[in-house]
């Protein structure tokens, strides 16, 4: 940590400035605070992917702000102000396709971020508070995918959101009412557009920020879980503190991300259907990748029929999702080795394959259809 410098040291504007602030506000000891944090275990790559998250989050509001100033949310001229985005704004189409990409990479992270949290046992005691506010940081991600897939206003935003509406209509009591809160009028129009628009960028973002303070704030409560092997004195021995080595890999860690984000944007461009219309021609409706392995499954023999529908769409992933926020006090044993968890191991496993075998074959069914 910077000391304060001894008498007669000249000191530079940016040490003014420093010691400026640090009186009235005490950086020094709030940055020593952030900073020191022990690391018990040591500092890991597999502890890289909340951090990665912060920072696809703060390049997604950067990006879309500067979306935003050529953007115009209204039936009549989204689709054209995209299109003017991609072909008359410099560097316009790189700058929509990082966004987009950008929010691919906040999915996989999330995924990634929790499978590490799930295969540690971190979200068992004391960490159950943590672990339920991941879960609504995980839901909001995903709200983020499906309100900003609309914005574009082509046949596939149309129409996928077409479909994602009609199966939240089939929720039991609240469907009707969701449905019509989200689509203001009988088929998808300038009132859908308008509320997936300030979803997206008002509801969304602000709820993102609240609840990911309220997560790192209960993280700094219970400390970090750190590996799940290992003695308390083999642990404490070998701690490192956040700041120099896990900054040092969560900032490679950003910086393989960025990149990565910027190849895909720079080689898979976005590229638009056509303008929306409430004729879907020989137009599949599809969501965006990630909600593939959801729609795919709905295809199954045992989920067709009114009822199937209901049980495939809302009642197996309610159930899911009821799992998950019942984990930590169902599973209850201190033990956090996944290799002594495996009944984890095995749900854990089962559910990436479930997820990888029906999103190929989605692709594939697509690729058959076309
Ligand atoms: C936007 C989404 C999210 C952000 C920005 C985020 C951010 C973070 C950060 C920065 C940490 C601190 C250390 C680390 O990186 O491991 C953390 C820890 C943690 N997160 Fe998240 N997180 C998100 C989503 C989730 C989700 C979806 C879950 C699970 C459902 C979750 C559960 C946890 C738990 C249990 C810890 C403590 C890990 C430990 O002690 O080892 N987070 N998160």
């Amino acid at each position: 940590m910077s000391q304060t410098p001894s008498a007669g040291t000249q000191l530079t504007v940016a040490e003014k400035v420093f010691d400026f602030v640090d009186e009235r506000v005490g950086l020094r000891l709030l940055t020593a605070k952030m900073l020191n944090e022990a690391v018990p275990g040591g500092s890991r790559w597999a502890y890289v992917f909340g951090s990665i998250l912060l920072f696809i989050f703060i390049m997604q509001a950067v990006t879309g702000v500067l979306l935003m100033l050529y953007y115009v949310p209204t039936a009549d001229h989204a689709y054209a102000s995209t299109q003017y985005i991609l072909h008359d704004v410099d560097y316009g189409w790189f700058l929509l396709s990082y966004h987009f990409w950008g929010s691919t990479a906040m999915v996989v992270c999330v995924f990634a971020h929790m499978s590490q949290v799930f295969l540690w046992g971190a979200y068992k005691k004391p960490r159950e508070l943590i672990w339920l506010v991941g879960l609504l940081l995980f839901a909001l991600v995903m709200g983020f995918g499906f309100t900003g897939y609309l914005l574009p206003w082509d046949q596939r935003a149309y129409w996928a959101t077409t479909v994602g509406v009609e199966i939240m209509d089939k929720t039991p009591l609240i469907g009707d009412f969701l449905a019509r809160l989200l689509k203001g009028g009988a088929t998808p129009g300038q009132m859908t557009l308008s509320r997936f628009f300030v979803i997206h960028v008002m509801v969304l973002p602000a709820a993102l920020i609240g609840l990911a303070g309220l997560h790192l704030f209960l993280f700094r409560c219970a400390g970090p879980g750190g590996p799940f092997r290992g003695t308390p004195q083999e642990l404490k021995a070998k701690t490192d503190y956040f700041f120099p080595r896990q900054i040092w890999k969560d900032v490679v860690g950003m910086a393989v991300v960025f990149a990565s984000i910027c190849a895909m944007a720079f080689w898979e461009p976005v590229v638009l259907l056509e303008e929306a219309t409430p004729d879907p021609g020989d137009y599949h409706p599809e969501p965006e990748w990630y909600f593939l392995f959801l729609f795919q499954h709905l295809r199954l023999k045992m989920f067709s029929g009114e009822f199937g529908q209901f049980l495939g769409a809302i009642a197996f992933p309610s159930l899911l999702g009821a799992l998950l926020i019942a984990l930590p006090f169902i599973d209850r044993s201190p033990e956090r080795n996944i290799f002594k968890r495996p009944i984890a191991l095995t749900l854990w496993v089962l559910f990436m394959v479930s997820i990888l075998i029906f999103t190929v074959s989605a692709i594939i069914n697509r690729e058959f259809l076309d």
